[in-house]
């Protein structure tokens, strides 16, 4: 058995990243493992888990393992979890607590615990604790060990326990079983070194670890040739790819000039911390037509004292500074969204108020809103934190309000114009209807053929939704 270990994982050592090629392989007698059996995947969290969820998919079906469209027909179900925020922890474990009742029907069904929740200490003791009944536990540094921990598990056919705290390595060589033909998500970094108070990223993703610049463009190649028109580069803070390069100087701006001359349509990236965004990056942003002018910029507060406690090292000016940088250089067409976070320990009334205003000078197009949550082992979750939960809860809503304004009125801008959209699927909304993106991030729902599904169209906007566009084709 191997539990994840905090201090471990909090460790930052000057060691060499390596780029391990080969570590992936099925061993022999689990080739077959899967042949007649269904798989399941419940994925929660950020796009990196999503993509997670689609290298996991691929191992699976290398061992012959088929896809089950539902939980309940599955013979092997694996969840995929976050560990970001304290209701991501509740709906894991309430997932597991319906999964325990099929278990007792279905005897031969194996359950297994990946992601971010599998990298915590408390999460684990837990499961070994309480949720014995379950099959096996892996994390995010050996996805490409599943085969042998699902071996392991059928040797001992006891609760099988392998996760890796303290990763430096790189693996390259995991397959992909990609959700969409049109876009894709492409990882240019693991890990986090930023280690804001807040966030226990850098403890469940390890140190910060670069993909070669010569590997992702492969990537990207093989993708365009495979027809996909839309890469995602991903990573916590994709600002700081190639900073833990030794023997070489390249950095984010150099690897977005080198994908978007790969010729693939669209080319987007995400998360983007204020701190290592250099004007350098915004030229070439706005240089290269297939760089989505979107530009996801979390801000977390808008109070310089509580972006001091939060460790995020900006102020609210040199935010705006940058903001308004990016603004000018990439022009109104351009999008920009940020995450925002009310009631972290010690934000005053007049803390909150600094986020509002800010939030009034920055006119978002959308922003994702969260009420603090302590996270075990995390530097915050030691400070007092004297904010009640209804204080927090109506600050939650008042910044709603602003900032669903400002989405609409970003929205109703667009009314009459002409945009260009992926169309990637029919609506969720009407099945009549096709949804896609904008290359600014906004979901248009189109009235369109089914014969535009996977093309770039030109799309004239009709109505504005505070979280939606309609529109139809413009021929
Ligand atoms: N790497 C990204 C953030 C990834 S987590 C970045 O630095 O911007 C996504 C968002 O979750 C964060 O931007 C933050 O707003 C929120 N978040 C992280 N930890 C949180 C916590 N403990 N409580 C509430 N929200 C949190
Ligand atoms: Fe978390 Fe900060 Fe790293 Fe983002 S940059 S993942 S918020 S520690
Ligand atoms: Fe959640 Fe882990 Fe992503 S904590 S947000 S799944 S990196």
């Amino acid at each position: 058995m191997l539990k994840p270990n905090f201090k471990e994982a909090k460790k930052r050592t000057n060691e060499d990243i390596k780029v391990l090629r080969s570590e992936y392989a099925i061993p022999e007698d689990m080739k077959d493992f899967g042949l007649g059996k269904k798989y399941y995947i419940k994925t929660y969290g950020c796009q990196m888990n999503e993509h997670d969820s689609e290298m996991i998919s691929a191992i699976l079906e290398d061992m012959k393992y088929t896809n089950a469209k539902d939980y309940e027909d599955a013979d092997l179900i694996i969840l995929n979890t976050c560990a970001i925020r304290e209701n991501a922890h509740n709906k894991t474990f309430g997932m597991l607590g319906r999964i325990k009742h099929l278990k007792q029907v279905k005897p031969g069904l194996m359950v297994g615990l990946a992601g971010c929740m599998s990298q915590e200490e408390s999460v684990v003791n837990e499961i070994i604790d309480k949720y014995k009944w379950m099959d096996f536990v892996f994390g995010t540094h050996n996805i490409h060990k599943l085969p042998e921990v699902l071996k392991e598990h059928v040797k001992t056919n006891d609760l099988e326990v392998n996760v890796w705290s303290n990763e430096g390595n790189v693996i390259e060589g995991i397959p992909a079983k990609r959700d969409s033909k049109y876009k894709a998500w492409v990882n240019i970094m693991y890990g986090c070194d930023k280690f804001c108070t807040y966030c226990i990223v850098p403890y469940t993703r390890g140190k910060q670890r670069s993909r070669m610049p010569e590997d992702i463009i492969s990537e990207v190649k093989d993708l365009i040739n495979k027809g996909y028109k839309e890469v995602t580069l991903l990573g916590q803070n994709v600002n700081a790819y190639g900073k833990d390069f030794k023997d070489k100087k390249y950095n984010m701006e150099n690897l977005l000039s080198d994908v978007a001359k790969t010729g693939i349509e669209r080319v987007r990236f995400v998360t983007s911390h204020p701190w290592d965004f250099t004007d350098g990056m915004i030229d070439v942003i706005a240089k290269y037509d297939n760089i989505c002018k979107y530009i996801h910029l979390p801000v977390q507060s808008g109070s310089s004292r509580i972006l001091k406690l939060m460790g995020r090292r900006y102020t609210k000016e040199s935010y705006l500074e940058l903001y308004k940088k990016i603004r000018n250089k990439l022009g109104d067409n351009s999008s920009i969204t940020t995450d925002i976070i009310v009631g972290f320990p010690g934000e005053t009334k007049d803390d909150f108020e600094e986020t509002l205003s800010l939030v009034e000078k920055c006119k978002y197009d959308s922003a994702f809103t969260f009420i603090y949550s302590p996270r075990e082992g995390t530097p915050a979750s030691k400070m007092i934190d004297n904010v009640s939960k209804e204080e927090k809860e109506q600050r939650l809503y008042k910044l709603n309000a602003v900032v669903n304004k400002y989405s609409k009125e970003a929205n109703d801008k667009l009314v009459g114009k002409i945009v260009k959209v992926l169309l990637e699927n029919v609506s969720e909304k009407d099945p009549k209807l096709l949804a896609g993106y904008t290359d600014t991030m906004k979901l248009v729902n189109v009235k369109a053929d089914k014969k535009y599904i996977g093309k770039i169209v030109d799309v004239k906007i009709t109505d504005a939704k505070t979280w939606s566009l309609d529109g139809e084709i413009n021929e």
